[in-house]
């Protein structure tokens, strides 16, 4: 620690290692309406050229946090820093307002102004902070060759494709070089293969430029290809913060294992176990018979507790009723449905309580109505409490 202080003697430093560790802070934001809690005890940062998104289904708090941030909604509790100025806090009474944030938004209701040219669009937020003329027409210029559309620069908005119109509300947001960007579902009027695209590009764009970014959508792909980490949000709540990969291979519960990717839960007890091991075995009841899974467990579960297994459908391997060992632990159940989706196949084996969903890349030896072991790969295996 002492030596890290003295690494950090200049003001500068300091500075530096602030933004990037919280270039936003959100501290304990708290949004009523009425009594609804839209945002209840919101805590989170985002780093200096970070990109995080707010994942969760309709009406879990994720515009209401983004409009606070952007200094649409006043707090009910808490405070909200960008770059270390203060720009909202409930207890002081004080809220900025979005035109002195200095930041970018790409709302799906923020539209292209449709009587202006591309470029009278983006050269718009330059000519409202009074930039010289000159200087105005270089950097709406910079910023179109950015998002590709330098040879549409005098063409009227409406002339576009919803792709193009989209990557001019882009080049809009981010003229003016705004400390932050704000994103809230700005994808979902496209058609899905425009989707793919642009959010690569935003992507690309964001860390080309090396823009702070706060990102909001309900789509778990689009956070996974967008995001340096993801905050899963349930009920104006925050369940977990994270890498998307860590969240989808090590969820905390069984609200973001479901809600990150598709997942199997298997009800079991945890067994007997010393000291602590990666995987503890876990009791599974299925067909009548009393089965032995290996899961890892989460800090602090101990033995007789209550859990569900959770395993990806693509880390069940099925194989012929001898092929089980005794390390690889199985549970036998009936095929019931055999889909074929293209890239993999989806079998759904019933297993009498147990219902499982099975990704394939090859075609099993197996037909429906034929009885199969299910093979859980154990390290991909974790416990959930139930
Ligand atoms: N202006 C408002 N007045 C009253 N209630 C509101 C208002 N805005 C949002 N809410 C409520 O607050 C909660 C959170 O809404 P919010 O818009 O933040 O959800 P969301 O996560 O963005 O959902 P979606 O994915 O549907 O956009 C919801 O219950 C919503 O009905
Ligand atoms: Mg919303």
């Amino acid at each position: 620690m002492g030596s890290m202080a003295q690494g950090l003697s200049s003001g500068e430093d300091v500075k530096g290692e602030r933004d990037r560790q919280g270039y936003l802070v959100v501290d304990h934001l708290t949004k009523l309406y009425g009594k609804n809690r839209a945002a209840d005890d919101v805590t989170f940062t985002v780093g200096k050229g970070e990109m995080v998104t707010l994942l969760g289904p309709s009406g879990c708090g994720k515009s209401t946090t983004l409009r606070c941030v952007a200094g649409l909604e006043t707090l009910d509790a808490g405070q909200i820093t960008i770059g270390g100025d203060l720009v909202s806090s409930a207890s002081s009474h004080i809220s900025i307002p979005p035109e002195r944030r200095d930041i970018g938004m790409v709302f799906q209701s923020y539209a292209v102004w449709p009587h202006m040219t591309v470029w009278g669009n983006v050269a718009y937020p330059l000519q409202v902070h009074k930039v010289a003329k000159d200087e105005v027409d270089v950097r709406v210029r910079q910023m179109l060759s950015l998002v590709g559309l330098s040879e549409m620069v005098d063409r009227n908005v409406t002339k576009l494709s919803g792709g193009q119109q989209q990557r001019v509300v882009l080049a809009r947001a981010m003229v003016h070089n705004p400390r932050m960007l704000l994103f809230d579902e700005p994808l979902s009027n496209l058609d899905a293969r425009l989707r793919v695209s642009m959010r690569f590009e935003i992507r690309q764009l964001q860390q080309r430029v090396g823009v702070s970014a706060l990102y909001v959508t309900h789509d778990q792909t689009e956070a996974m290809v967008l995001s340096d980490r993801v905050i899963v949000m349930n009920q104006g709540r925050i369940e977990q913060v994270g890498p998307p990969l860590e969240i989808y291979q090590k969820p905390v519960n069984s609200f973001v294992a479901s809600f990150f990717g598709e997942v199997n839960f298997i009800e079991g007890v945890i067994g007997a176990f010393e000291g602590t091991p990666v995987s503890v075995p876990v009791e599974v009841k299925c067909q009548g018979r009393m089965h032995r899974l290996f899961a890892t467990p989460q800090p602090g579960m101990k033995a007789g507790e209550k859990v569900y297994v959770s395993v990806r459908p693509q880390d069940i391997e099925l194989a012929s009723e001898s092929a089980a060992t005794a390390e690889t632990p199985a549970l036998k159940g009936t095929v019931s449905r055999i889909v074929h989706m293209g890239s993999h196949l989806e079998y759904f084996v019933d297993a009498g309580a147990v219902q499982l969903t099975c990704h394939c890349v090859r075609e099993v030896e197996a037909k429906v109505g034929t009885t199969v072991n299910a093979l859980l790969k154990a390290d991909r295996c974790i416990c959930l409490s139930r």
